[in-house]
């Protein structure tokens, strides 16, 4: 055999273990002939993803249909690979068994304990009462096993009873002579089990997002966090951006329900993964509160999503929305009920109501607001007693989607770009450069303006400026709408060619950034805010945690404040989900929050388009900006 080339395995510690294999082997043939572990629970039939692997340099075969189907065109694109489906062509190098959660950029959690119960007031509403409940007996007596037990707790049943509790109530009643735990969900009973069970009364909040899906399981009397979960949410297979996944929905029910089956199973198998977590019975999780935006929320509940992607954009339902988990198919927990908080407006859905929640801008007594970066961004702002919203459409460039060499903040990803005399990249990883996250690209954008190399304009400057240091002069190439500046040469990424932004990428750049500021200028000017009003600008999503804010501040992303008054505030969605589960109050809450929140359609106003042109626009660069070396 002739062995003549070199698959590289790299673990995530970095240690590296180079092989000499055959071409035409399969990389989890090569691992196996040198005792390296991969997962391979399908027998290296392409269905099971334990041997995901991620390319980190070198060339290989295109992807078959089993990576396609089982990674999805985001992750194949990526360079993510089944190591039991791509076969060896060239030397190679791979990273094994990368991480789930987007390849680098953590899910995030909601808060800690202490912070979802400050300040709110406790009181899940569901209630656990050990009682002795008669066992009819006197013929004379007209009685029942339902009626004794809700005499025995006094409960106001007001909704049916599940079937399920019928078929076992004869059983249960007179297993220990009628000492039984009811369960009850404000007053409506949602189980009844034999002997004293009181102790264990849990639910789950979720945040759907178009990203990732996770979850957060805690005990509803003290709000204690028991485990918490997340993934990378698997309708991406469909479409990686909320636009793409809207339009694979639209007008076609069979795609719905593929999209809604994948969410269902989701948040299924994060239910088992944490109840095993924690040990505790799905059967005790009695109240799950979901928030998401409007196309996730709407999927979910498998309402057809198709008029929210068309003018006006208007939702099916916008109030909260109660019902059993049986009747979603949530088979795991069948004495649960399921709670949506409220959508505000089309794209400003039950996750910005989560945010409000959590970071209690209602009740702050100065302007504050409260932004969320994505596909879609969401900008809220005011005070106590006014609060005004409204949605940016920022499209995927801030993903990695429209960028010639962009990518999801995976590993390889330029997040980080440090331009002084020359271009120094940091990747997630470590790994060598194949491509650019959003993170990256506002980095780049900021530095490349305070360098010179861009121009306020939205112009890279020509090859032969002298007055550009010679390096960063020798990045750049073409001219005109052709001009690219190179952040890494070809022999030092991944790929075999250079890593560039091209002057089509800056602007879509400035068409997403543009988008998302001029949401903020626009409340900003309607609700007659200046910059110098803002007490805060919080910061929440994902995206949130990644982005350096004074590079986004310097590139005109987010308003010009002064950095201390900039604020990352997490998961605000998921957290505000908790606060709903372990507090009535707050779920009441947002019902009233939803209604009184003024949304503004920015397309509909004569100003948009003024202010969207001024907010496409890159500041003048001054020397002493305050663009972090750091990062955040
Ligand atoms: S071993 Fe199952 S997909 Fe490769």
């Amino acid at each position: 055999m002739d062995n003549n080339l070199t698959l590289t395995f790299v673990t995530a510690d970095g240690d590296r273990t180079p092989v000499k294999t055959e071409s035409g082997t399969s990389f989890l043939d090569s691992a196996r002939e040198v005792d390296i572990d991969v997962v391979a629970t399908c027998g290296a039939r392409g269905k099971c993803r334990g041997c995901r692997v991620k390319v980190l340099k070198g060339s290989v075969a295109p992807p078959t249909i089993m990576d396609e189907v089982q990674l999805g065109p985001d992750e194949v694109h990526e360079g993510f690979r089944l190591a039991c489906q791509t076969r060896i062509i060239a030397d190679t190098e791979i990273m094994l068994a990368p991480p789930q959660t987007e390849g680098g950029h953590q899910i995030l959690g909601g808060g800690d304990d202490a912070s979802r119960r400050a300040g709110i007031e406790m009181g899940s509403g569901v209630e656990k009462n050990f009682v002795t409940a008669v066992i009819p007996m006197d013929e004379h007596v007209q009685s029942s096993d339902i009626e004794e037990i809700l005499t025995a707790t006094g409960a106001s049943q007001s909704g049916p009873l599940s079937p399920d509790l019928l078929r076992k109530l004869p059983a249960v009643l007179r297993k220990k002579k009628g000492a039984v735990t009811v369960t009850t969900f404000n007053g409506n009973i949602l189980d009844i089990e034999v002997g004293d069970t009181t102790e264990h009364k849990y639910g789950m909040a979720f945040d759907i997002g178009t990203t990732s899906i996770c979850g957060s399981l805690l005990d509803l009397d003290t709000g204690e966090q028991l485990a918490s979960v997340g993934e990378i949410n698997p309708q991406s297979v469909y479409g990686g951006d909320l636009m793409s996944r809207l339009a694979f929905a639209q007008f076609d029910l069979g795609n719905l329900r593929k999209l809604r089956a994948r969410a269902i199973q989701a948040v299924s198998g994060q239910i088992k993964e944490a109840c095993e977590k924690a040990d505790v019975a799905p059967e005790h999780i009695y109240k799950v509160v979901v928030v998401g935006n409007t196309a996730m929320h709407h999927i979910f509940l498998g309402i057809d999503p198709t008029y929210i992607g068309l003018a006006p954009y208007s939702p099916s339902i916008r109030d909260a929305v109660e019902m059993p988990a049986r009747d979603l198919m949530l088979k795991t927990i069948p004495n649960a009920t399921v709670c949506m908080l409220p959508i505000v407006a089309g794209f400003v859905g039950a996750d910005a109501m989560g945010a409000i929640l959590a970071t209690r801008i209602f009740e702050s007594e100065e302007i504050r607001a409260l932004v969320d970066i994505g596909t879609n961004g969401e900008v809220i702002m005011g005070r106590k007693g006014k609060l005004m919203a409204c949605s940016a459409p920022a499209g995927p460039a801030l993903e990695g989607a429209q960028i010639k060499h962009g990518m999801r903040g995976a590993i390889g990803a330029i997040e980080k770009v440090y331009i002084d005399d020359d271009v120094i990249c940091e990747t997630i990883g470590n790994a060598p450069a194949t491509g650019i996250c959003g993170s990256g690209l506002i980095d780049a954008a900021a530095n490349m303006l305070k360098s010179g190399v861009l121009q306020a304009s939205g112009r890279l400057r020509n090859k032969d400026d002298e007055s550009l240091p010679p390096a960063l002069a020798a990045r750049l190439s073409g001219s005109g709408g052709k001009a690219a500046f190179i952040l890494v040469y070809a022999e030092d990424s991944g790929k075999d060619e250079d890593i560039t932004l091209t002057q089509e990428d800056i602007r879509q750049l400035q068409l997403a950034k543009g988008a998302i500021y001029s949401g903020i200028l626009m409340l900003q000017r309607i609700m007659e805010v200046s910059d110098e009003d803002l007490a805060e600008l919080q910061l929440a999503g994902g995206f949130g945690n990644y982005i350096n804010t004074a590079s986004a501040v310097a590139i005109h992303l987010l308003t010009p404040l002064p950095l201390e008054k900039i604020t990352y505030v997490g998961n605000a969605a998921l957290m505000g989900a908790e606060m709903a589960l372990i507090s009535e109050t707050e779920r009441k809450r947002a019902d009233g929050l939803a209604k009184e929140i003024e949304h503004v359609s920015l397309a509909a106003r004569m100003d948009f388009q003024d202010i969207f042109i001024e907010a496409m626009g890159f500041p003048e660069t001054k020397t002493d900006d305050p663009i972090a070396k750091t990062g955040t």
